[in-house]
């Protein structure tokens, strides 16, 4: 029997192995990595998605699929009065966040080995909810932001990061040339894997455009759901209440 090549994206009950494993191979290389081929953005789209969640003061904050603990420690930088708990389930992209957390220092920050369709935490445990550049990696959407809501206290606000599908076909076209075309090179000179850089932009074709994503937001329980985008609509921060 002929293999499936890494870069293809696998079916859907065997995705979550897939894409733990994917990460577990680039988790030493993917902060540099995702500076380089987001020319830095990334780091600006992150404070964005932390402006729109309007934490208050000392809250608690899930950062789901935290990876190396980006928004985390965005979170605590921008107000050190927050707990903020990081979920993953790649436990070598968990090693590279609690190894940051010993050396960024501040604020209250944990990091726990879990999964976003099933997550270790009771309900109404947390005052919001972030997360960064996963959701096209979950195996199944809508459970995902079900459980999501599940966790989170009522009225409280999840925030989701991730790229998006531009409006402007000129623009789409051109951004499309730069995802699919140099993301995998230099994703893969960088990271050392270029089938990880070569799944990450597919992972977008069959993912919801941003009005289809906001509907299965508000299908899934959350009121005011709405979406900023960001890029000219490469990138978009959707948003909705609990
Ligand atoms: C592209 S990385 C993003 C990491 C981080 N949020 C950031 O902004 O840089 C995606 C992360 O999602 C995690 N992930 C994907 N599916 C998951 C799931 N079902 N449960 C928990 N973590 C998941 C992966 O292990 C990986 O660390």
């Amino acid at each position: 029997m002929n293999a499936i090549p890494a870069a293809v994206p696998p079916p859907k009950n065997d995705k979550s192995a897939f894409v733990r494993d994917m990460f577990a191979t680039i988790a030493s290389r993917y902060d540099k990595t995702n500076r380089i081929i987001s020319a830095g953005m990334d780091e600006g789209w992150r404070r964005r998605a932390i402006a729109l969640l309007r934490a208050p003061h000392g809250a608690h904050i899930a950062d789901l699929c935290c990876g190396t603990g980006d928004i985390v420690f965005h979170l605590l930088r921008t107000d050190p009065t927050l707990h903020v708990t990081g979920v993953d389930f790649c436990e070598p992209m968990l090693a590279q966040a609690r190894a940051r957390s010993a050396r960024e220092g501040g604020g209250t920050a944990e990091f726990i080995e879990g999964d976003v369709m099933a997550l270790p935490f009771a309900d109404n445990s947390f005052d919001g909810a972030t997360m960064g550049f996963a959701m096209r990696n979950v195996a199944e959407i809508d459970p995902t932001l079900r459980e999501i809501r599940r966790v989170l206290k009522p009225g409280a606000r999840f925030v989701n990061l991730d790229m998006s599908k531009a409006p402007n076909a000129a623009w789409k076209a051109c951004f499309d040339l730069y995802f699919y075309g140099v993301v995998p090179l230099i994703g893969g000179i960088v990271s050392g894997s270029r089938a990880a850089y070569t799944y990450l932009p597919n992972s977008l074709t069959h993912h919801p455009d941003a009005e289809g994503l906001r509907d299965r937001f508000t299908a899934a329980g959350f009121a005011n759901a709405g979406f900023v985008r960001l890029m000219g609509g490469a990138i978009a921060l959707h948003y909705g209440d609990a």
